[in-house]
């Protein structure tokens, strides 16, 4: 008995300790929502930390009461040693991004063109740090993703937690929780907060970050939350992914739900309904871009209407609802230390300046392209030169010109080497290119392979980036693809920047790769003008790596998007024998590309449907995933090629074209019906 007395659990805390528990943390949320939200805060710092260090008491006393919803969450909690990867709810995709007018007045005729009403947008502040998805399951956040390769990203709810404009429960004060709600938003590191950062760092003798973007992406994939919480983080949010247990039509409708539930959103959002609206939003924001205390780059402008943007879908890459109206890159300027030759996986040598370090908008700029001979000579840049810099976003720097110098002498004319700097072997002209023919010798080029091998769109191979690669090279433990997948762990222990751990990691990574989907396969291969989307559309198309490789070029050009040139490129890769002796190599090793799933065979497969007016009992966009699940297409315009126009209510000029057309309409209940016939029940 006595020993069952020991052992016996706490008492359960009392029903009080419980109660004011729970009203502490609605309390402490809600004044960090005032303070951090709106700025407006109703109680001290030091009241806030007596009911802080109030709810840390009971907690600590009865630990069953903590919830992941309490604001002492927010603190860090104990270090990871990884993140979990994991599936976006909905995969978030990048923006269509220009500088030029031109192309937003392209983006609008495109959109005028393809719609029933003309488009009215949603214009917002582009800005410049991390993306992230914020799930809430019944109000409360679950999980926090980083943007990733945009299907798959990392789990950092830890980290995220501690951010405190971040609502751990949605506010419901004026609209009750959705029982899911995936958000978009942005963390950012504010300029101040920045400056203060990196002035400690320096003192510290460490390494300064390079841009606010740098450090809020630096911050939310530290393994120590503790870490995160100590960089003053804000977050932005600006788009709802995905929202069940309510509906919105428009954008600004989402928007303002986010505001209610307790969002931080980024100020200064319009809507307008012409170009010239957009082309002075842009002017303003760029006018007062220096005032803010957070870094924006441009200005996103979105099609309000939701259904709309369901129609018009998405490529591979970017949705066509929404696009980047970019300011112009600031430039800075500095001088050449020399120019140095890069020589890439394709064996094209890339001279680059090397440069006086220069700020150019909070970033350190040390290097520049200069693309080719025949620009240098162009631009006439030479060793010594002072030179006007750019920098656009994420794009690798650029020297704009040179700047003449009257009195000083100059260093000779910029000649390419006549030899490959990497492996010595005479290099060949190839138009304004200059080529190393020895594809399967050269070290840089085997290099630059292995780094787009193991690339987030190809073999995803977490731990092989360019310092691994350049090492695996250099020691020769790796002198063709096919070799990494014989690489031990005792051979990269000892290696600089390994340790036995990473050494097992980045081996055990390597061999779980062999099972690759074709598509990344075939992506991760280099095929010149195979990018992610037509990787995908040959594994679409022809399911094994084998029929790939052994199609005409004829058959090739079958494929929706593969012409003349494309089919010659890839037929040539594959037929070059040095190309088909390393890629036999690299099947040998147990490597075996997986087809993509087949689509379900159903009365839908191979159907094209349009859309057109409201749906009722459905989103437009679950519409379309039911569609697209059963091997059907949803497209935007009515032709003779579609199989059904779904019209529901209020439909527009696709309906009467279907009409004039004679196609197939149903109403919401046909299309319901022929998703039952088809076996999808819409529950
Ligand atoms: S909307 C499907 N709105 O810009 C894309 N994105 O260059 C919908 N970004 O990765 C995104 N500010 O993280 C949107 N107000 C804003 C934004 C914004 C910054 C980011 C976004 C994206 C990047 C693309």
């Amino acid at each position: 008995m006595a020993d069952l007395a020991d052992e016996a659990a706490a008492p359960p805390p009392s029903a009080a300790l419980a109660t004011e528990a729970r009203e502490l943390r609605s309390a402490l949320n809600r004044h960090s929502y005032l303070y951090y939200v709106e700025a407006r805060p109703e109680i001290s710092d030091a009241e806030y930390d007596r009911l802080f260090r109030r709810l840390q008491e009971i907690e600590r006393t009865a630990p069953e009461l903590r919830t992941p919803d309490s604001p002492t969450q927010r603190v860090g909690a104990e270090p990871q040693d990884a993140f979990r990867t994991v599936a976006h709810v909905v995969p978030m995709l990048s923006l269509d991004s220009s500088q030029e007018e031109s192309a937003l007045r392209r983006f609008d005729e495109r959109l005028r063109k393809a719609l029933e009403h003309p488009p009215r947008y949603l214009l917002e502040p582009k800005l410049d740090g991390a993306s992230i998805e914020l799930v809430y399951e019944g109000g409360v956040l679950v999980r926090a993703v980083t943007r990733g390769n945009g299907q798959r990203g990392e789990g950092v709810t830890d980290n995220i937690r501690t951010i405190p404009s971040v609502p751990l429960r949605l506010r419901t004060a004026e609209r009750p929780a959705p029982d899911r709600l995936a958000v978009r938003g942005e963390v950012m590191m504010t300029v101040s907060a920045f400056e203060r950062f990196n002035q400690r760092l320096v003192e510290r003798d460490q390494e300064p970050y390079a841009s606010p973007r740098n450090s809020a992406a630096g911050a939310i994939r530290q393994l120590d939350s503790r870490l995160t919480a100590q960089r003053e983080l804000v977050c932005f949010a600006y788009d709802v992914l995905l929202v069940e247990g309510a509906r919105f039509h428009t954008d600004a409708e989402a928007f303002a739900a986010l505001g209610e539930w307790g969002f931080l959103r980024p100020d200064r959002v319009e809507l307008v309904d012409t170009v010239e609206d957009i082309v002075a939003y842009h002017a303003r924001a760029r006018a007062d871009r220096d005032d803010l205390d957070y870094e924006i780059d441009g200005v996103v402008v979105k099609l309000d209407d939701l259904d709309a943007r369901v129609d018009l879908g998405s490529t591979s890459h970017h949705p066509r609802w929404a696009m980047a109206f970019k300011f112009e890159p600031r430039k800075e300027i500095t001088r050449v230390e020399r120019i140095a030759i890069s020589v890439g996986r394709t064996g094209i040598l890339t001279p680059v300046a090397l440069l006086l370090p220069v700020q150019v908008g909070g970033v350190t700029i040390s290097r520049a392209s200069l693309h080719n001979r025949e620009e240098v000579a162009r631009k006439d840049v030479r060793d010594g030169d002072r030179v006007r810099i750019q920098r656009a976003g994420d794009v690798i720097p650029q020297v704009v010109e040179r700047i003449a110098e009257p009195d000083r002498e100059r260093a000779e004319p910029f000649r390419m080497p006549d030899t490959c700097p990497a492996c010595d072997t005479p290099v060949e002209e190839d138009g304004p290119r200059t080529v190393c023919p020895n594809r399967f010798g050269c070290p840089a080029q085997l290099k630059g392979r292995l780094v787009h091998f193991g690339s987030r769109n190809a073999l995803d191979i977490e731990g092989l980036g360019e310092e691994t690669a350049a090492l695996l090279v250099e020691r020769e433990l790796v002198r063709e693809l096919a070799d990494l997948f014989d690489l031990e762990a005792d051979q990269l222990v000892d290696l600089p920047g390994f340790a036995e751990k990473s050494a097992t990691n980045l081996v055990d990574g390597i061999r779980r790769r062999r099972a690759v989907e074709l598509r990344r396969f075939l992506f991760g291969l280099g095929i010149p003008e195979v990018g992610v989307t037509v990787a995908r559309d040959l594994a679409l198309h022809f399911r094994s790596f084998e029929a790939i490789r052994s199609a005409s070029m004829e058959a090739l050009e079958s494929v929706d998007g593969i012409g003349p040139k494309m089919s010659l490129a890839i037929r040539r890769f594959l037929d070059a024998p040095g190309n088909a002796v390393a890629i036999d190599h690299i099947l040998q090793r147990g490597v075996e590309p997986t087809p993509p799933a087949a689509p379900l065979d159903s009365a839908l497969s191979g159907r094209r449907f349009v859309f057109t007016g409201g749906l009722e009992s459905l989103s437009r966009s679950r519409a379309r995933k039911l569609v697209e699940g059963a091997g059907g297409r949803v497209v935007s315009s009515v032709s003779a090629e579609t199989d059904f126009v779904v019209a529901g209510a209020e439909p527009g000029s696709k309906y009467d074209k279907a009409v004039a057309l004679e196609l197939n309409i149903l109403d919401e209940a046909g299309f319901l019906a022929l998703l039952a016939d088809a076996g999808i029940e819409v529950g």
